[in-house]
């Protein structure tokens, strides 16, 4: 539900946000994958929209149901995904990466179907450009939000990716354990910026995104203050 006035604290505001996985394609029915749900990105996307944000939302291919946002965008390839963001983010003063972007895809696209030809295939990949990095480095970048999923040294990795892409803001959120992170209902969040953090417990991805969007709004509100 959309909260009372005097908490819509991103009114009128833009905010361009990523989600769920980017294919890679190999051949015409193959491509290269991850387990990104999209949904914590979804979740985000709504919650913004009940803070009052007009959000234009870019995702790659998920079976979640689509939040009720101002404009969807959908893509599949980081190339793809890149594009689109850089056509929509001078509109923008908020920028959620939420998308699990493959970093790499493969050098060449086989035309037709590869044949199982040979005992061993070996794949050549090439670096996808890093769209929050370069979202970040604009010459008027909107207020950056980062997410950094993490299976060790959580805050130490996700201080550096905050400091290395200049954001605002990182979300990050321990993986490859029992619960939380793709493919479960729950999650945890420590979200650090310059000078603090803030730990969000394991709750339900709906109640997680709900919090995690009245951060983001106090924070992009006393930066713009
Ligand atoms: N991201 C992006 N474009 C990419 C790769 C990542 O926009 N090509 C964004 C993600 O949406 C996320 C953040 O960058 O918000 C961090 O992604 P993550 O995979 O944790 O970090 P990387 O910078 O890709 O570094 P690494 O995978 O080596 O940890
Ligand atoms: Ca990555």
């Amino acid at each position: 539900a959309l909260r009372p006035q005097a908490e819509r604290l991103l009114m009128g505001a833009r905010v361009l946000l990523t989600a769920g996985p980017t294919r890679e394609p190999l051949d015409p029915v193959r491509y290269l994958g991850n387990r990104s749900s999209g949904r914590m990105g979804y979740a985000l996307a709504s919650a913004l929209v009940n803070l009052g944000a007009q959000v234009v939302l870019v995702t790659g291919p998920t079976v979640s149901p689509l939040p009720r946002v101002s404009k969807v965008i959908q893509v599949e390839t980081a190339l793809e995904m890149h594009r689109a963001v850089m056509n929509e983010v001078g509109e923008c003063a908020i920028f959620v990466a939420t998308a699990a972007v493959a970093d790499y895809r493969p050098m060449e696209i086989a035309t037709h179907k590869i044949k199982k030809d040979a005992a061993e295939l070996t794949l050549h990949l090439i670096r996808n450009p890093d769209i929050l990095a370069d979202v970040a480095a604009l010459k008027a970048p909107p207020f950056t939000v980062g997410f950094a999923a993490e299976t060790e040294n959580l805050e130490q990795h996700a201080r550096a990716k905050l400091t290395a892409k200049k954001l605002n803001m990182i979300a990050a959120n321990q993986v490859g354990g029992e619960r939380g992170g793709f493919e479960h209902d729950e999650n945890a969040l420590t979200v650090f910026w310059r000078d603090g953090q803030c730990g969000l417990p394991m709750m339900s991805k709906t109640q997680l995104a709900r919090e995690l969007a009245d951060l983001i709004a106090e924070h992009y509100r006393g930066h713009h203050a």
